[in-house]
């Protein structure tokens, strides 16, 4: 029995629905295929993702290979209760709305845990989290898991380096034909749309510090500067999350080269007219940003958790916190300088209403990503209980099934091409 805002909704959530369902082509091909090989027949699968019209038709995608579905939001502010509504018309389990406490969140997952689910979708690891805390007896009956985002997979990976991690996670993120995309130009067009529509204000002329440079970051940097913003970067010395892969300050001379200016937020704090934050980080603007910063300012967060933009230090600076508008609250400092923060410090692009979500051909390869790395599990054996690769073939599969719906078809190389590019002797 779902658990949803208002079951009067759906009609207008089947029209999202069909929108979305209209424009995800590869879903399409996939649900096709599904259809036909029913691989998660008597399976139930437990989704923990942003509850909106395109994760709508996943889900109605691995309804049609079989399974039965139960699903919660991955976030308080994202879910479309009209979209939740139209789900739990056509059979999904749903238990999410828009402006869940956190108690309620909690619930939330733990009522789609109660369906006792064989695969996990998990965008930020709370699913995977809340089974490896508080319903360990669910580890042994859980085929495996699908990891959708960054921060998700930094978590996993810290849970496997400590040898917590009792359940084989496939880190979708981390696949070529979803972080370069998905992160990089998915984040930045719904992040500046989002941004637009909470303030309805002017981009070209503005000072935009960006925090971060990764993928996320370096998407919203090279759109904000496409709209005439000033874009500064600010990025931090070492490696966060990983041994591997290039440290912050690789990335702050990428940015630097590709033609932004950089520094440290204790320096960019001063200049900004809009802040936005994609580290995946915790406090990257605190209290001593804030007193430096300019009347008017606007703070927005596009990195996973709430926690990138100290919330709570800015309310200690504030002698008044208040909603303005939908998505934008005023902070007035105790000097009368006046902050506005969107979306309480959660992911701009989705909190709702002013957030969307990725376009839907984003979400179209990030989602059959999802699915084919879902079929996997459901096809394999047993799998090692370790943060899995996409396996190369579906990452592959994915980015030339992504051309061809576009009707872009490449062609192989040659023979003597692929010999002359694994060959060791001399080119003249
Ligand atoms: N909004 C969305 O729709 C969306 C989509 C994908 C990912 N994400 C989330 O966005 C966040 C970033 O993802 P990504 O894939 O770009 O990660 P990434 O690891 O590629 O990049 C993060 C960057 O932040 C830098 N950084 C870390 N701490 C910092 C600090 N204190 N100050 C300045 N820079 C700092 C790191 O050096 C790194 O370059 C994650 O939380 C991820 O889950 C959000």
């Amino acid at each position: 029995m779902s658990r949803i805002k208002d079951a009067g909704l759906s009609k207008e959530g089947k029209e999202e629905l069909e929108w979305a369902r209209e424009n995800m082509p590869m879903l399409a091909l996939i649900a096709e295929s599904f259809e036909k090989e029913k691989p998660f027949k008597g399976l139930s699968i437990g989704v923990c993702l942003h509850l909106e019209k395109k994760t709508g038709i996943l889900l109605e995608t691995l309804m049609k290979g079989g399974a039965r579905v139960a699903a919660a939001s991955c976030n308080p502010l994202t879910t479309d209760d009209r979209v939740a509504a139209a789900l739990a018309g056509k059979g999904v389990d749903v238990y999410a709305w828009a402006g869940e406490n956190e108690k309620e969140y909690y619930e939330n997952i733990n009522r789609v845990l109660d369906h006792e689910p064989q695969l996990l979708i998990d965008d930020g690891c709370d699913q995977i989290f809340t089974v490896h805390t508080k319903r360990k007896e669910l580890i042994g009956r859980i085929r495996g898991a699908c990891e959708e985002t960054t921060t998700g997979v930094n978590r996993l990976r810290a849970m496997e380096k400590e040898g917590k991690l009792k359940l084989p996670v496939i880190a979708v993120n981390d696949a070529y034909s979803k972080f370069l995309f998905d992160n990089r130009f998915g984040t930045a067009q719904s992040t500046v749309e989002a941004i637009m529509r909470a303030t309805n204000k002017l981009i070209a002329g503005k000072t935009v510090v960006v925090v971060g440079f990764g993928s996320c970051g370096r998407g919203i940097s090279e759109r904000m500067r496409g709209l005439g913003a000033n874009v500064t970067v600010v990025e931090v010395l070492g490696r966060l999350t990983s041994e591997s892969g290039p440290a912050g300050q690789h990335k702050a001379l990428e940015a630097l080269y590709s033609g932004f200016r950089v520094m440290s937020m204790e320096e960019a704090a001063r200049e900004g007219d809009i802040f936005i934050t994609s580290t995946g980080n915790i406090n990257v603007i605190a209290k001593k940003h804030f007193e430096k910063m300019k009347s008017g300012a606007i703070l927005a967060n596009a990195g996973h958790f709430n926690n990138e933009i100290d919330t709570n230090g800015l309310e200690q600076l504030s002698k008044r916190r208040e909603k303005v508008k939908e998505n934008v609250e005023r902070f007035t400092l105790r000097d009368g300088r006046k902050l506005y923060l969107l979306s309480e410090g959660r992911l701009v692009n989705l909190a709702r209403p002013s957030g969307q979500g990725h376009p839907i051909e984003i979400m179209d390869g990030s989602f059959a990503i999802q699915a084919l790395s879902l079929e996997f599990i459901s096809r394999s054996g047993k799998l090692p209980n370790k943060v899995i690769p996409v396996p190369r073939e579906i990452d592959d599969k994915i980015a030339e099934l992504a051309l061809a719906v576009k009707g872009i078809k490449l062609s192989n190389p040659t023979k003597e091409q692929q010999n002359y590019a694994r060959s060791w002797e001399e080119g003249t």
